[in-house]
């Protein structure tokens, strides 16, 4: 038996369960990517068909409210429960602590909510930064109250593994290190080795389980990726598969599951018309996840095959 079910692996044969941890893919969409008239539907149904479960976007709204999300520009984006229901909603900053105060009272909470994207950073100044002490004093009433259904992220820094912020942070908030089960990181690094070093390295400071909330080689320019479309598919298929051995990793959200516009290492995972790519088909098949049949991968890339 055991051997018959190595050999169907060994095939090439998918399953609906993958061979990962369930749930361990996820995606991220980013507010700033061109929203195709594709957007929401077919894209979702391409991803998810390859074993992507959930999806960060950055707001702790619904997205209906959030216009930047919509194609058609200065209109409230479609609404779309199945897709709702797998957002992973964030507080962004102090400014929405107030919010997630009343969704937390309220009789509609998240199973998980992540608290901060990366204070640590602005990005493009669009996010404010935050200290750790200003962190601290601003999410203890929240971590305080009660949330039964709803399980806490730390916050998801730039740079996890900065001696200074998260120790502070904790340091100034023990509430926080009781309250939150989770620490969320972000790591762009297209160097397979330092990218398990630093997963590594944050999982024996703090010994809790840990959610890669954003993920990829790239981050828009920064991370040094000089990689082709193969280059970014061999890094998803070589990496994927190791850090779902790690154990400690629950879930790793990759960085994109748009049509992301970028000219070298460009991380998306699905074409405008909402169809797979190659890094798509490598980020499933990690997992043992071959999507629906009849991707036209053979005819769109490089005159490769589905099958491996
Ligand atoms: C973490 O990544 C950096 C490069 O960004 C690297 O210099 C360092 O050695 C890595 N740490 C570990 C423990 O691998
Ligand atoms: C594949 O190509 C056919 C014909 O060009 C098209 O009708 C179909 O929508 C495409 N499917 C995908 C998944 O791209």
């Amino acid at each position: 038996m055991l051997l018959a079910a190595l050999l169907l692996v060994a095939a090439g044969t998918t399953s609906a369960q993958g061979t990962c941890k369930p749930g361990f893919l996820n995606t991220v969409f980013n507010t700033g990517t061109p929203k195709h008239a594709s957007w929401p539907d077919p894209i979702w149904s391409t991803l998810t068909s390859y074993g992507i479960q959930n999806f960060i976007t950055f707001s702790l709204a619904p997205l209906p409210q959030n216009p930047l999300f919509d194609p058609a520009p200065n209109t409230p984006a479609r609404s779309n429960p199945t897709l709702e229901k797998a957002r992973i909603p964030i507080v962004m900053d102090p400014r929405d602590t107030a919010a997630a105060q009343t969704l937390l009272a309220s009789n509609n909470t998240p199973p998980y909510l992540e608290l901060f994207n990366e204070p640590d950073y602005s990005y493009g100044g669009a996010t404010p930064l935050t200290d750790p002490v200003a962190a601290a004093q601003n999410l203890s009433p929240l971590v305080s109250a009660p949330h039964p259904h709803t399980t806490f992220l730390s916050p998801a820094l730039a740079n996890p593994n900065d001696p200074n912020w998260l120790p502070t942070f904790f340091d100034q908030c023990p509430e926080c290190l009781s309250q939150i089960d989770i620490i969320a990181m972000h790591i762009y690094e297209p160097n397979i080795d330092y990218a398990i070093g630093n997963i590594t390295e944050l999982h024996d400071r703090w010994g809790k389980r840990i959610w890669i909330t954003e993920f990829g080689p790239y981050n828009g320019g920064g991370s040094g990726c000089t990689f082709d479309q193969a280059g970014v598919a061999e890094y998803a298929k070589t990496i994927v598969p190791m850090i779902d051995r790690l154990g400690f990793v629950e879930k790793i959200f990759w960085n994109c599951g748009d049509a992301e516009v970028a000219d070298v290492c460009n991380p998306s995972l699905t074409e405008e018309d909402g169809s797979a790519n190659a890094v798509l088909e490598a980020l499933g098949g990690a997992c043992g996840f071959g999507g629906k049949g009849g991707s036209n991968l053979t005819v769109r890339g490089r005159g490769r095959g589905r099958g491996r």
